[in-house]
């Protein structure tokens, strides 16, 4: 079965009808040499989840200083830096949540996060609403080849050998779950009739509550499988009106946890894993947090275990822990054994 598209990964292997989304927003690095760029629109979480959009019409305005109060509560809290020149996606994108708390001014809205008795749950709606949660099935069919042939096919045969037949993998920043569940369909396709045999979880974290009820709900539309091959759809999906439903066997294979990478204590609680992908989440970090971050992932692996990151971030000037392996299209980075 053709598990990837071929290559170049633009090729999605069935024609997709739906509309592109609009442009995704990302947060640029405080210090990164390339800040990722922005567009000044924030599209719907996932096309077919009916999940929130921002209105961008009618914005409160936000001065200065309640901006800088604003930006450095959002990097206490989840370590996303918002840079100066970015000040239109606090109005942008915060605008609807004023509003709906019949709030006045930026001013009240950073005290209401900071001291009213709903604080806990206002955060959740910021964090949702500040967040980028561009994904998809397959993405960077590339990596993924490298991360099948060359990584999970060499710990399975030494876990085989071991007699240990436990594998822990961790989706960092899972988003609507696309890369934990493409995760799960490559072992599926690896390990075939033998996977029975195997304890095997995917733990897939996120800071944003309704991601996780999108990933957790399995019910996606054809943009979110529009790199998929379609043997893969076929075989793992079911076609339910306009929605695509993932196979519950997949499902099994996962746990979706709310967990905060900025937060140490939060990220203590995930397992010790044989192989990290955290793809396209520390772009929004400042390098003091993707650090702190990387620095938790080199923590949680087992000897010998790797990291998968975006293919458009880098660990140059971030961590030296890692030895990087140089494969075509990727590179693994590699905890020593
Ligand atoms: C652009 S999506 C990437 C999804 C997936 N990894 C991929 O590459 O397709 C980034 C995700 O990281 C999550 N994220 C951002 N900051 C986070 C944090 N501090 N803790 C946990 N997740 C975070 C966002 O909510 C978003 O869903």
């Amino acid at each position: 079965m053709a598990l990837f598209p071929p290559f170049p990964s633009t090729s999605a292997s069935r024609p997709s009808s739906a509309a592109p989304r609009p442009g995704a927003v990302q947060q640029a690095g405080r210090t990164a040499s390339a800040p990722p760029s922005f567009l000044s629109a924030k599209p719907p979480l996932s096309p077919s989840l009916g999940l929130p959009s921002t209105g961008l019409s009618r914005s409160v305005r936000v001065s200065q200083e309640e901006f800088l109060q604003l930006r450095d509560f959002i990097y206490e809290k989840c370590g996303i830096y918002i840079a100066e020149n970015r000040k239109y996606l606090i109005e942008n994108r915060l605008s609807n949540r004023i509003k709906e708390l019949n709030l006045k001014t930026f001013g009240e809205y950073y005290y209401y996060l900071r001291f009213d008795g709903n604080r806990q749950s206002e955060l959740i709606k910021l964090f949702e609403v500040i967040t980028t949660n561009e994904t998809s099935f397959y993405r960077n069919p590339p990596q993924l080849r490298i991360f099948q042939e060359a990584e999970l096919m060499t710990v399975l045969d030494k876990l085989r050998k071991t007699g240990t037949r436990k594998l822990r993998i961790w989706s960092a920043g899972c988003s609507t779950g696309e890369e934990p569940y493409t995760l799960a369909i490559i072992l599926n396709e690896t390990l075939k009739a033998e996977l029975p045999s195997w304890d095997i979880r995917i733990t897939a974290n996120d800071l944003s509550e309704a991601v996780l009820a999108a990933a957790r709900k399995g019910a996606y539309n054809e943009y979110a499988l529009r790199t998929t091959p379609a043997a893969v759809i076929d075989r793992y999906f079911t076609k339910d009106g306009a929605n695509f439903l993932i196979d519950p066997k997949l499902k099994r294979l996962i746990s979706f946890v709310s967990i905060n990478l900025s937060d140490k204590n939060q990220v203590r609680r995930v397992e010790r894993s044989h192989i990290i992908f955290c793809r396209n989440v520390i772009i929004y970090f400042d390098d003091e947090m993707k650090k702190q971050i990387i620095e938790f992932f080199y923590d949680n692996l087992l000897p010998g275990g790797c990291l998968f990151i975006g293919h458009s971030e880098s660990l140059h000037n971030i961590s030296r822990a890692f030895k990087p392996e140089h494969h075509s299209g990727t590179i693994i980075y590699r905890k020593e054994a």
